[in-house]
């Protein structure tokens, strides 16, 4: 018994008591499992590619988005609906990576304090988002969700639009120079208001 664990466990007692050794090993064996699991993704077309029906954002639905980031809404609802049961049963098909090549960054998450958006896109009417981003508890009375009561007073900075779409442009979403020009006019005289309902609206169409 002795005699056969001094012998064969030898080589491995001089990588454990070898710290350079070790790291090195660890690195190797990490860096492999890397390449397999992370390096297909960026040539699989369905996760390079835009699902059929996925258009990039408009100037408007671009804005609200904006402003659903600002305002935090990411840390309440994810957009990203697991591929189970329970959860396809509730919100619809499950999330698939080509509805979520124009978002950067993209709003996934997994903090669910309010319900999964991925698909709320006409779930309800332009008037009940307006209702209930003023103040939630009007249309849902146990609602803790906090009210955005500021977003229907402010306008849309209109001015930022194309530099935004331009930036965007760099990273991949395929804008028009017209469209980039006519973004300034899509959004004048919007209020946040309306830009978040143009994004929600929008969430999960093409996959709906
Ligand atoms: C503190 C957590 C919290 C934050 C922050 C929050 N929400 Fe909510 N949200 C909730 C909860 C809880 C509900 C479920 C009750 C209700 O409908 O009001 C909800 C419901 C919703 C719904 C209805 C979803 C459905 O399928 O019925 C929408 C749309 C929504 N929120 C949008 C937003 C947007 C946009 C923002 C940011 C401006 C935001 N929420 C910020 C907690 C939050």
């Amino acid at each position: 018994m002795s005699n056969n664990n001094s012998t064969s466990g030898l080589s491995h007692e001089k990588i454990e008591t070898n710290n350079f050794l070790m790291i090195v090993l660890i690195l190797v064996v990490l860096l492999f499992g890397g390449l397999v699991e992370i390096v297909p993704l960026f040539f699989q077309k369905s996760t390079t590619e835009p699902l059929k029906g996925v258009q990039p954002y408009t100037a408007l639905q671009l804005a609200g988005r904006d402003v659903y980031t600002r305002e935090g809404c990411y840390n309440c609802h994810s957009q990203m609906i697991r591929p189970f049961r329970a959860e396809t049963l509730r919100y619809g098909h499950y999330s698939v990576a080509g509805e979520s090549v124009y978002d950067h960054p993209f709003q996934w998450g997994s903090k669910r304090t309010g319900p999964d958006l991925a698909r709320v896109g006409a779930k309800y009417s332009d008037e009940w988002h307006r209702t209930h981003l003023i103040n939630p508890r009007d249309v849902v009375p146990e609602s803790n969700m906090p009210a955005y009561p500021w977003l229907e007073k402010t306008l849309v900075d209109a001015a930022v639009m194309p530099a935004h779409m331009k930036g965007l442009r760099t990273v991949g979403v395929p804008y028009t120079d017209a469209q980039i020009a006519a973004s300034v006019e899509d959004v004048k005289g919007k209020t946040e208001l309306d830009a978040v309902i143009a994004y929600l609206q929008v969430l999960g169409l093409a996959l709906k």
